[in-house]
Formats: C-alpha cells, structure tokens, sequence
C-alpha cells in the first residue's frame, strides 16, 4: 500500500531492495511462498516526514500469532514501570488512560489496583490474550474512530493517551490523531515514544527501518502534525530505548500545560542537522551503502578465518539487515532468541535458522553477532561467560566492532 499521509506522492529516495516482513519468522515449508516488497523510504518535506514508499497491509504484520513480547526484556519491563511512573503527574485517582499497542500489559499492569480506569488497544490476538490474562483490560483491535466507540465515556475525558513505539506502525495518521482530538480530556496529555529519526541518522541505524515502522519521527515532524489538530508539543524526552527514541509530550492547543525548555532546544538541532529538509537524505544513503559494503566484508573476512559466526537474537531490525546486506546461512550459522513463536523457524528472506538461546553457549561461536544492540548492556552483563571464554561480539552501528 502507498504511504499517504502526506497527501501527495513522495519520490522515494533509496531503496533496501526486496525485503520479507521483518517479523515474518517462517518454516521450511513455507519458503516457496514466502511474502516480499520493494523497501523504499522517501522524505515528506510538507511534514519533514521520513516515511516508507509502500508497506503491507497491517494484517500481514499484526496478527494472532505476533511474535514480540515487551515483557521479554528486564530492561523494558524497568522501561514502563518508571514510564508508568512518571505518566503519574499528569492523573488524578479517578482518571482515565488508553494506551494504543499495549502489547501483553507490561505498562498497564503498572495501573493495577488503583482507582484509575484503563483500556489498552491490542491488535494481535497472542499478546492481547496474554494480557488479558494478567488482569488487563485488552481490546483485540485496533485503535481508531471506529473502535473507540467502544469507550462512549472516555470521550473528551482521558487524561493519558499513551504508547510506546506505536504511532510509527499507524499507516492512518490522520484518524489516529483525530481519535486522539475525540478521547482526550481538556488537560489530557497525548505521550508516545518512537524510535527517534535523529538517532538513526546520527548513528546510522538504518536497521529501525522495516515494514512496521512506516515512519521515522523527529519533533519537527510530529509538530507539524499536531498543528493540523488541536494539539501541540509541550514536553519531549529523549529515551535510551531501541537505539535512540523521543518521548513526544502532547497537549491541546488551549490546555493550561506549560511548554518546557526542551522543545525549542531539541527542535533547533534537529533544524540544525537538516531534519527539517531533505539535504540530511542524500548523507543518509550514503552512509547505509557504506555501512553494508563494511558489514559483508568483515564477516566474509571471519569466515574465511574458519570462525564459527552465530547472530544473538533474531529481532525484526536483522531482518532489514540480513536482507539489505544479503546475509544468509553462509556467513551466520544460526541465531539464537529466547521466544517460543521463533524457535525452530528461520529469519525471513536470509533463511538463517533460530535456535533457543539455552544453546547459546553450549554451541560456543567464536564470534556472535548482536542483532540485539540496542539491549547491548544487558546482554553483555548476562554473557560475561562468552567473552571470557574467548568468544567476541560484532557490532556495527555507527561503525563495525568486534570487542
Ligand atoms: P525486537 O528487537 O524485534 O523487539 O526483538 C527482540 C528479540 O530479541 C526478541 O525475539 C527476544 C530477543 N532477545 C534475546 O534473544 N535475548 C535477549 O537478551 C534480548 C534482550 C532479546
């Protein structure tokens, strides 16, 4: 389908050439029938949106057997505990929250047991039941005009909307932002964290672009968006998460919300680096060619040294990764992960077998390369093992290191 929220059409500016859905982790015999697009990004200068050309259709990645847990990391579950935390300053004891992509409850489940009133929207069937499980008011639908409907008295009376690496996944911008504009109280805060543009640029993280993430947010993109709606930018926080993410704070337009000093600091270095424009796109282009040309040689490099080469955790971004750089079994042996739903299967396109984890040391790679780096400190704290029985990491954003 054709990204249109900027309303016309954006001349793509480079492309990461065929590419599977990023979590369509898949078996053997499903190889011959296996889904793949053109992935191409263009640069909406209208709304200085970083946008997909074309995504699939949402029900090819959302469904009921979505492969993502939040609570498969410590790190995200600490994450949305003090996010829930913080969220607290802007709730009364009776107030009312929504948050859209709740996953399996990990930032709800905060809100147990209190007076407060929650729903969270969850689109894949899997996540949402296990939420349900822990107690979670958990719709199995989308978040949109139509589905919230279904929460007649939380219209104009929720006081936090929120979610957390959501809002890039809605192709429909404008009816999210307008079921936002419905449901949100006259003080209400509308707050989501997204993988931040400014990070992937900075440190070339092109891996955070895949079939889920249609956009790629800086401030002065979702200021130009809430200014289409009675909303505004009144907070934004950069978080550590996924690599680099904002924490965007919105309010209406008229609400009494103070703006803080951060907004205008973080909007002038985003004008500063060009995010506004689309100058920064050509630089970005650069860098990815260069980045896959290094990334392929230096495992050709290892291999031809005989050096057994293991992935460490099959995430949705390796699969940009493997596929952008054309990666497969010939240079990875396997990749292990800790989740059920991928164990036994492959990595999408680049047909690398997943392993469970638990074989993670028993197999004793010489080299693992950590498709989970945005978790690299928790990772090298719980595999201290590895490194000191002679085993090496490869990273490689923003540049490749083997440490
Ligand atoms: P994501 O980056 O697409 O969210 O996926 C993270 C994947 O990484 C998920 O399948 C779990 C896996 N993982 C591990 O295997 N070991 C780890 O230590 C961590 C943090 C994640």
């Amino acid at each position: 389908m054709k990204c249109k929220f900027a309303g016309h059409n954006i001349e793509p500016f480079m492309s990461f050439g065929k590419m599977p859905i990023a979590n369509g982790f898949l078996k053997k015999k499903e190889f011959n029938k296996e889904f793949f697009y053109d992935l191409r990004v263009g640069f909406s200068e209208k709304f200085s949106l970083f946008q997909l050309d074309e995504y699939p259709s949402v029900k090819k990645m959302f469904h009921k057997n979505y492969p993502f847990y939040t609570s498969s990391s410590k790190f995200m579950i600490r994450h949305f505990k003090e996010y829930a935390q913080w969220s607290k300053k802007f709730l009364k004891s009776n107030s009312k929250i929504i948050e859209l992509g709740s996953n399996d409850g990990t930032f709800l489940r905060n809100f147990k047991n209190t007076s407060i009133d929650s729903f969270g929207f969850e689109p894949s069937k899997n996540v949402s039941d296990f939420a349900k499980k822990r107690g979670i008011n958990s719709i199995n639908k989308f978040f949109n005009t139509t589905n919230i409907k279904l929460l007649k008295n939380f219209e104009h009376n929720t006081d936090l909307i929120c979610g957390a690496n959501v809002v890039c996944h809605v192709p429909n911008l404008k009816d999210l932002f307008t079921s936002v504009e419905k449901l949100l109280s006259k003080e209400g805060v509308f707050v989501f964290e997204e993988p931040y543009l400014g990070a992937v640029y900075e440190k070339n993280s092109y891996d955070q672009i895949y079939d889920e993430h249609i956009y790629l947010f800086s401030a002065i993109a979702i200021s130009k968006i809430a200014n289409e709606y009675d909303l505004r930018i009144i907070d934004l926080i950069p978080q550590s998460t996924h690599g680099g993410s904002m924490r965007y704070v919105l309010s209406r337009k008229l609400s009494n919300r103070q703006k803080t000093k951060n907004v205008n600091k973080i909007i002038s270095y985003e004008k500063k680096i060009n995010l506004d424009n689309a100058q920064f796109c050509k630089e970005f282009k650069k860098n990815c060619e260069k980045s896959k040309k290094n990334l392929k040689a230096k495992l050709i490099e290892l291999k031809n040294k005989n050096k057994k080469i293991c992935g460490y955790a099959a995430t949705s971004k390796s699969t940009t990764i493997l596929n952008y750089c054309n990666i497969g079994p010939d240079l990875i042996d396997y990749v292990t992960d800790t989740t059920a739903e991928k164990i036994g299967k492959f990595t999408p396109g680049s047909h690398i077998p997943i392993v469970d984890h638990k074989l993670f040391k028993e197999k004793n790679p010489d080299i693992a390369v950590l498709f989970a780096w945005n978790h690299i400190e928790e990772i090298l704290k719980k595999e201290k093992k590895f490194k000191n029985d002679g085993g090496k990491w490869l990273t490689f954003f923003p540049k490749i290191k083997v440490q």
